[in-house]
């Protein structure tokens, strides 16, 4: 079978890391190919380079694609003969419409003059190919992440894609969002579009791969052919991780005392509509030594509950009451929350979590300054050997902690901000979507910290997408649907139906 792409040992080196090392790989005509990997193996720059971000000359080894030798100078180039990449961040600009993003750069022009009527009949047809009705005069800002995403992939249909790439589609898309977008590629295939998907969700990836290349440390291990024989995950985390892992979640003995921290009547209001609530009478509590799930879908409003609780971090008009070992707090602020013993773990690292042009070193050491100083004076030997241990435990994929925080991979950024949290002495840790892109065996990695956290007495309230996770880990977990608390369950009577059911009867009940 002719071959789309064929990339033939591939090497890329940065200062300090060879990300790849003498890399194969082969994509067929509309097929789906998922590229998986620990975090920091090698997916985005294979992508990069082989989409011309890392131009020709930058990197040794061959790409063929379409039978002929291709030596891509930029993205322009590689999109010109159709490979279009949608990175693991999204590119769109949020205050310009759905038609101007996708003809941004490529609008329809006559006689020099842009023609939006062709533009806008164009987006709606492009539109209806990846299944959504917007106006497409909408502004991007108005659509949720699932929607942008398939924005995006419209705008690569309008340039007449061949070879679509998604790194990381569906990390920060709802359950029900993901669908549609696999759904989609499905579609694409059948047209004869073929896709390289990265993701770390592998049951995503089992589900609709036709092939699977696993990259290990910079270099191909090896193709499983989902159609030769059926690939299930176990299969597919012994080549990632080069060994069996038995058990995706640490075992551990409960050691659970008496309440911690105690929220009445949180309530929070949205920040531009003063009338709409978002968060509505919660009430909860975490003991010492107890891990806490909060589950719910995506806009439930779990992270706008957690952020209000940090500081009003979120929201206006916020009420309620909060007691830690027993006494009234003042949370009012970030500052207090910190003081309080309150730290929060945002889901987005770039945006509230990481000053990424500094080192894993000082962003580590940044929300304890006073634990490496003397005197005020950071002792830099002490923040090193802090940073260095986090390094080693959480196995941080970097030359060391010198490096800048803004050349790690994504996965490799989060441990970053987790180490970040670990090292203040809080009390009570509030984890959002903690584990979103990072890879199983550092997943578990950070699982044996959240124990070791709650061993120490203190308490963690998690906030994740995956249930399952909720369910390995928690002892307790509260459902959280339109801004209400409407179910809470032991981890013995916890399970995804009870949980589900908990939601849909909350939704009848308001109608
Ligand atoms: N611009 C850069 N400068 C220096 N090192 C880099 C740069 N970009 C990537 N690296 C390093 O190259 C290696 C591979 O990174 P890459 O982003 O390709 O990993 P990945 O497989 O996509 O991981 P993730 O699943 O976490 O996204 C990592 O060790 C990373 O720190
Ligand atoms: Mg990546």
């Amino acid at each position: 079978m002719n071959a789309v792409l064929e990339m033939r040992a591939i090497s890329k080196t940065f200062p300090g890391v060879k990300a790849l090392d003498d890399v194969n790989l082969e994509i067929r005509p509309a097929e789906i190919h998922a590229i998986i990997g620990e975090n920091g193996a090698g997916k985005s720059t294979l992508m990069k380079v082989l989409s011309g971000v890392y131009p020709y000359g930058s990197y040794d080894g061959e790409i063929y694609y379409e039978g002929q030798l291709s030596r891509f100078r930029s993205i322009a180039e590689s999109e010109r003969v159709g490979i279009v990449i949608i990175h693991q961040e999204l590119a769109l600009v949020p205050f310009l419409s759905i038609a101007e993003n996708i003809f941004l750069g490529n609008e329809p022009a006559r006689f020099g003059v842009i023609d939006w009527d062709a533009a806008f009949a164009r987006t709606r047809d492009l539109l209806r190919t990846v299944g959504l009705d917007e106006n497409p005069e909408t502004l991007v800002t108005h659509l949720g992440v699932g929607k942008q995403q398939l924005v995006e992939i419209a705008k690569a249909l309008s340039k007449r894609v061949k070879l679509l790439i998604l790194d990381e589609p569906t990390a920060s898309l709802s359950d029900k969002d993901s669908a549609a977008l696999l759904r989609l590629l499905v579609t694409l295939k059948e047209r004869g579009i073929a896709s390289i998907l990265i993701s770390h969700k592998l049951n995503e990836i089992s589900q609709v791969a036709d092939r699977i290349t696993i990259l290990r440390d910079g270099s191909t291990i090896e193709t499983l052919d989902c159609r030769a024989a059926a690939v299930d995950e176990d299969r597919i985390i012994r080549g990632m991780v080069g060994r069996d892992m038995a058990h995706r979640y640490p075992p551990r003995t409960p050691r659970i005392g008496g309440v911690l921290m105690e929220v009445r009547d949180w309530t929070a209001f949205h920040p531009l509509h003063a009338e709409r609530p978002v968060v509505r009478n919660v009430s909860f509590s975490v003991r010492k030594g107890e891990i806490v799930g909060i589950a719910g879908l995506m806009g439930s409003g779990r992270t706008e509950f957690a952020m209000s609780l940090f500081g009003r971090a979120y929201g206006q008009g916020v009420s309620g009451r909060v007691r830690i070992e027993g006494r009234d707090v003042d949370v009012s602020t970030i500052d207090k929350a910190i003081a309080a013993g309150i730290a929060y773990v945002t889901e987005d690292r770039k945006q509230l979590g990481l000053v990424l042009d500094e080192s894993i070193a000082r962003n580590t050491t940044l929300a304890n300054l006073p634990g490496i100083a003397r005197a005020t004076v950071i002792d830099e030997d002490r923040e090193s050997d802090v940073a260095e241990n986090y390094r080693r435990s959480m196995r941080i994929r970097s030359y060391g902690i010198g490096q800048q925080v803004v050349n790690l991979s994504g996965g490799n950024q989060q441990k970053v901000v987790l180490s970040k949290w670990l090292f203040t002495d809080t009390k009570i840790l509030i984890l959002d979507e903690p584990t979103r892109g990072i890879d199983v065996g550092a997943k578990y990695e950070i699982y044996c910290i959240i124990n070791e956290l709650v061993d120490q007495g203190r308490g963690v309230v998690m906030i994740s997408s995956e249930m399952p996770e909720l369910l390995g880990l928690c002892d307790r977990i509260y459902v959280m649907n339109e801004g209400r608390f409407v179910g809470e369950f032991p981890a013995s009577e916890a399970s995804q139906e009870a949980i589900m059911r908990s939601i849909m009867r909350s939704k009848e009940r308001n109608g």
